[in-house]
């Protein structure tokens, strides 16, 4: 695997817009950032995973479910805003040979979460301290702080983020995101 990160970045550029390119570099920072505080050794793999996780965010439901079926991959229990972590993982493989299994793990369950893997878990996070509306609100600063402690709060804040925005649009919560919540909450 080319481990270059201006390569990476170059690819990744290449797939998405200025505004989405801007939220990755910003993930990839803040999953170097946890990574160093919770003990992933790899920081670089935590930045180009960072850089790699929305390639395929801005592409049509075809593209996604295309990839799917060539892969043999069963989707029709996966909500249609988390294809992308999903075919992501299998983009970075076929059009540009990346075969860290780690790195790919991470990318796929960077929506979803659920994955008891640390990267997994740091990506997770990471993209939603990334996001516009994490940093928007006033409690980011605090939410950052704590879960450079402790990164099961921020697997709690991202689901329980996710469940309560869910439930405002009375959309379905899909279960791995309530595994998250339930798994870090402090009853
Ligand atoms: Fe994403
Ligand atoms: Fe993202």
């Amino acid at each position: 695997m080319n481990t270059n990160k201006e390569y990476i970045y170059q690819i990744v550029a290449s797939e998405i817009t200025e505004s989405r390119m801007a939220h990755s570099v910003r993930v990839a920072e803040l999953s170097k950032l946890l990574a160093g505080c919770h003990g992933y050794a790899d920081t670089d793999k935590a930045y180009i995973v960072g850089l790699l996780h929305d390639i395929t965010k801005q592409k049509p439901i075809h593209f996604h479910t295309q990839i799917f079926r060539q892969n043999n991959f069963e989707y029709k229990d996966i909500p249609e805003n988390s294809y992308h972590a999903f075919s992501g993982a299998f983009y970075c493989m076929t059009k540009y040979h990346i075969t860290d299994p780690e790195v790919l793990s991470a990318i796929a369950n960077h929506t979803l979460g659920g994955s008891q893997l640390l990267l997994d878990q740091i990506l997770y996070v990471a993209d939603f301290l990334g996001s516009n509306y994490a940093i928007s609100q006033p409690a980011y600063t605090e939410w950052l702080e704590k879960t450079k402690v402790n990164l099961s709060y921020g697997l709690l804040i991202k689901s329980k983020t996710v469940i309560l925005e869910l439930l405002e649009k009375e959309h379905a919560i899909h279960p791995t995101t309530l595994d998250v919540y339930n798994s870090n909450c402090s009853a």
